[in-house]
């Protein structure tokens, strides 16, 4: 299993100070900025996007993760590697037929039971032809559907809470699949939403390496320490 890093996801951060946050989460030890890109269409939820990106940036050497939960995600994955994501990560479910009960407007959570490879593969290329990762980011309720795409990819992002907003309870039901997953595919799983001490010692045990945390990070008083304890599960 790759090593242990800790993703600080910028959700949870004070916006008015945003290079000091930054600067928080690289004097805390987080191995990586994980930035939330949602459009209100893909999720019940606007964030942020292209010039926060951008302005961030110049300020870090850490590596940047963007987590795009927006529709046609093929349309914008260039130009965030292009603005310098280093780690671009996209949904399945917008490379599938959406189940009944969530295709629509304003209907969530997105769920797929099928994946579209080809579809997305092409979406996978592009990234990785401009020299970044890419990761398939799978929803809660989707099951594990990558399929022959599993070689193809950087890493996977287990979301553990339904997308859309920080602060959420940790789904100990995806645990299963990362366990699942973590038999065949020994590159970087990630798990996303919920993730807290008390979270992670079982989402490390399932098989993830990747912990990605706003509320947990962002929330307490001592950053530094917040890694530690999630490091130490390494
Ligand atoms: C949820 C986002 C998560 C979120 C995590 O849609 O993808 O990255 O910021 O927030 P916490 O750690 O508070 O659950
Ligand atoms: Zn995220």
């Amino acid at each position: 299993m790759p090593a242990l890093k800790v993703a600080a996801s910028i959700l949870s951060s004070d916006f008015t100070h945003l290079g000091d946050e930054i600067k928080k989460c690289e004097d805390a030890g987080a191995d990586m900025i994980h930035v939330d890109v949602m459009d209100g269409h893909f999720v019940p939820n606007i964030s942020i996007g292209h010039c926060i990106l951008e302005a961030i940036r110049p300020i870090t050497k850490l590596p940047i993760e963007t987590h795009l939960m927006i529709d046609n995600p093929g349309m914008y994955v260039e130009e965030f590697c292009d603005l310098g994501a280093d780690i671009v990560s996209i949904h399945v479910e917008c490379y599938g037929q959406l189940r009944a009960q969530c295709d629509g407007l304003g209907k969530y959570p997105k769920e797929i039971d099928v994946l579209d490879v080809e579809r997305a593969r092409g979406d996978v290329k592009k990234i990785q032809n401009k020299g970044k990762k890419a990761f398939m980011v799978i929803n809660p309720g989707t099951p594990l559907c990558l399929g022959d795409l599993e070689k193809d990819i950087d890493g996977v992002l287990i979301m553990s809470v339904n997308p859309g907003f920080s602060r959420q309870k940790f789904k100990p039901e995806v645990l299963s699949k990362i366990e699942e997953l973590r038999k065949t595919f020994d590159k970087d799983i990630s798990i996303d939403g919920g993730v807290s001490d008390k979270t992670a010692p079982d989402s490390v045990k399932a098989g993830a390496n990747i912990l990605a945390t706003a509320s947990y990070f962002f929330g307490s008083e001592n950053p530094s320490e917040a890694v530690r304890i999630l490091k130490a599960l390494g």
